[in-house]
């Protein structure tokens, strides 16, 4: 797998120190919110960041997951999203925290806001892991990012190419030829 790649974006480390800072800004935010909340994790690409920040929150809460397909050629993302599997808990007055892998057009959040807004929980919030700046427009933001990246085609820690490199445990480039 990593021969795959064309270089390391993040360590390891990083992502894990980052993740324990994260849920202290989430946890922070919400202050005597937090009780309650539910997490609603974006699948597949969210599914290892999730794992690993919600065991560094203290409280109690809920998990809902929500399955987005988004057409896209092999590595541009923004093709059209469409959501496959919705919900199966209720969220109705419920403090809401979305996860995703990463905000890059924002074509995915902003049809998997769009659906929970309409279930009329207490507050909509967003967390990514990744982040690339000036893509997404200004109605489509992270209220809680984990990096700002460049414009490259990232894999790892639950980024895929192909449905694969999920299980690489950093984030990285991969290298243009495999997909160009
Ligand atoms: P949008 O463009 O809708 O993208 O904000 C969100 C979804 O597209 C996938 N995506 C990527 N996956 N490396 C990936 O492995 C990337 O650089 C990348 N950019 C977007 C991802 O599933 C994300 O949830």
């Amino acid at each position: 797998m990593q021969a795959d790649l064309e270089r390391v974006l993040i360590p390891r480390d990083a992502i894990a120190r980052r993740v324990r800072e994260l849920a202290e800004e989430i946890a922070a935010t919400y202050g005597t919110d937090a009780a309650g909340l539910v997490m609603v994790p974006v699948l597949s690409g969210s599914l290892i960041f999730v794992a690993d920040l919600m065991r560094c929150l203290p409280f109690k809460m809920r998990i809902a997951v929500l399955t987005v397909s988004s057409y896209r050629g092999a590595t541009t993302s923004g093709g059209e999203a469409r959501l496959v599997a919705d919900l199966n808990t209720d969220i109705a007055g419920r403090h809401v925290l979305i996860v995703d892998d990463i905000l890059d057009t924002g074509r995915t959040l902003r049809v998997v806001r769009q659906r929970l807004a309409a279930l009329k929980p207490a507050s909509l919030r967003i967390c990514v892991l990744l982040r690339k700046p000036g893509k997404a427009p200004s109605d489509v933001q992270a209220d809680f990012a984990g990096f700002d990246i460049e414009d490259a085609f990232v894999v790892g820690y639950g980024l895929d190419y192909n449905d694969q490199y999920r299980n690489w445990p950093e984030i990285g480039v991969l290298r243009p030829e495999l997909y160009q």
